[in-house]
């Protein structure tokens, strides 16, 4: 499978969440050979979209930025895997930066969709998955991935897939490896049943979406440290 994932964290490779990515991705490795190239958002140029709509008019976007190499890739691959830390309950601004200039992939007409509108896609989309995997810092998920999770759907509603991991600062440090590798091994049995099965089980995603340690335990720990 061609494989896209845009690795929204700041930090590159030494992402928390990037853990979760790399061990799903093993995964579906171990399903069979993936084609899968990895972006750094932070280190692209892509300059924020001015609203001008010229793109959605059948015009080309008014920046001349790598986010035009990023679309084709879009468009050739069969799956696209946004990996990003929660920012303020949602993504980090890279990472929106980007998702704002997938505009010229839709046209301006506006079709009714279940019981919201929205535009008409101008590109062949019919082949991407959606996959979202996101780590955030607080203890628990509640109240705090709604955002994201809720904005990710509203723009890919095809065959979107979503991971939400709390406390996932543990997973960069050696001290939690008791509970982080665990973790990590369902992520990996997560990729690779998503490779083989198109999609992740109910009670499979929801141990992987839920805190590695109690609520109370992580915050107590964090507060002992500041
Ligand atoms: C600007 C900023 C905003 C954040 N907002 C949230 C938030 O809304 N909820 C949360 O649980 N964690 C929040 N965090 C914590 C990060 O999600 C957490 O540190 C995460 O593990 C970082 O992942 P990364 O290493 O993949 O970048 C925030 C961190 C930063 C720097």
């Amino acid at each position: 499978m061609k494989i896209l994932v845009l690795n929204g964290s700041p930090k590159r490779d030494k992402s928390d969440t990037m853990h979760i990515t790399r061990a799903f991705l093993a995964g579906m490795e171990e399903a069979g050979p993936q084609d899968t190239h990895i972006i750094d958002v932070i280190d692209k140029r892509i300059e924020y979209c001015t609203g001008c709509f010229t793109c959605m008019r059948g015009g080309s976007c008014a920046h001349d930025d790598d986010m035009g190499a990023i679309l084709e890739e879009i468009t050739a691959s069969e799956l696209l895997l946004l990996s990003f830390p929660l920012y303020c309950y949602g993504m980090p601004a890279p990472l929106k930066a980007f998702l704002d200039r997938t505009l010229p992939l839709s046209g301006m007409a506006m079709k009714k969709d279940g019981g919201r509108y929205r535009h008409v896609s101008r590109a062949d989309l019919s082949r991407l998955r959606y996959l979202m995997i996101c780590g955030c810092g607080f203890p628990g998920s509640r109240q705090n991935f709604e955002p994201a999770v809720a904005q990710f759907k509203l723009c890919f509603p095809a065959d979107n897939t979503v991971v939400t991991v709390p406390q996932s600062p543990m997973f960069s440090a050696p001290e939690a490896a008791a509970v982080t590798v665990p973790r990590l091994e369902l992520a990996r049995r997560a990729g690779r049943q998503y490779a083989t099965e198109g999609r992740i089980d109910d009670a499979l995603l929801a141990e992987l979406n839920s805190p590695m340690i109690p609520e109370e335990q992580y915050a107590a720990i964090v507060n002992s440290g500041v």
